[in-house]
């Protein structure tokens, strides 16, 4: 989906770096994206995941309110909406890119993640070199699609805009697999019927993004997401999600 509208009520944090929303923390992602980002109803932001519990942390050290916003990856990853006012910081899983640091900034890494092949359970499909002619979802705008074009030798890729829609699709029988981050790939696994045949350590990290130039809301984040290093509360939420 897309979010709205900046605001015209700008402010400033308590150490000078620039918010869309006075007392503000707006944050943009692109859900479902479980277990990063997902809806709740029963969350007082609406939203819940890993992404979400870091960006309350990050809010709640600079003395902000957190706002999400439900909005489109390829829109987040090019810098469209930051650079739109629409937010001040993307958190929606996004891998750093030397690409994409020619349109945002980015925070320290935050989650070390890879690629994965997805395929239904009764699938002959054992890896990407069995791809040619077959339909194999991706997302637009994200590194699994990069990964896809340049590796899936003759696959007949088929683009979608959110991870949802390629999930209804593999369930539709529309395409035959999914190349996506492997944490998502494997939430999809737990709800069953599917399995992932490859992984690809394709070393990504993600990073949250901000607009370029906001020096100083990178050096808040970064400060507020060591603070959550050093003491326990990253390690708590990554056995939180991660850990079984
Ligand atoms: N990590 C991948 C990328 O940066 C995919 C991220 C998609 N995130 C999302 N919330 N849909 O391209």
């Amino acid at each position: 989906a897309f979010g709205a509208c900046g605001s015209s009520d700008s402010g400033k944090t308590a150490t000078g770096a620039n918010v869309i929303s006075k007392g503000t923390l707006t944050v943009c992602s692109d859900v479902p994206y479980p277990p990063f980002e997902d809806f709740d109803k029963t969350s007082p932001s609406g939203f819940k995941g890993f992404d979400v519990d870091i960006v309350s942390d990050i809010a709640k050290q600079l003395k902000l309110k957190l706002k999400i916003q439900d909005s489109s990856f390829d829109a987040l990853q090019s810098g469209q909406a930051l650079n739109a006012g629409q937010c001040d910081l993307v958190a929606s899983a996004m891998t750093i890119t030397d690409d994409r640091k020619k349109n945002l900034d980015f925070s320290d890494g935050y989650y070390d993640s890879k690629q994965s092949l997805l395929v239904p359970d009764n699938s002959k499909i054992a890896s990407i070199n069995d791809l040619k002619g077959v339909k194999v979802g991706v997302q637009q705008g994200t590194t699994g699609k990069t990964y896809t074009e340049q590796n899936a030798k003759g696959a007949d890729i088929v683009t979608f805009p959110s991870d949802a829609e390629m999930y209804q699709a593999i369930k539709a029988g529309q395409v035959q697999a999914l190349l996506q981050d492997l944490p998502v790939n494997l939430n999809h696994v737990a709800d069953g019927g599917y399995k992932i045949v490859e992984t690809y350590n394709t070393n990504e990290q993600y990073g949250l993004a901000i607009k370029k130039g906001n020096e100083q809301l990178v050096k808040d984040v970064n400060k507020a997401l060591e603070k959550m290093h050093s003491d326990g509360s990253y390690d708590a939420l990554y056995n939180k999600y991660f850990e079984v």
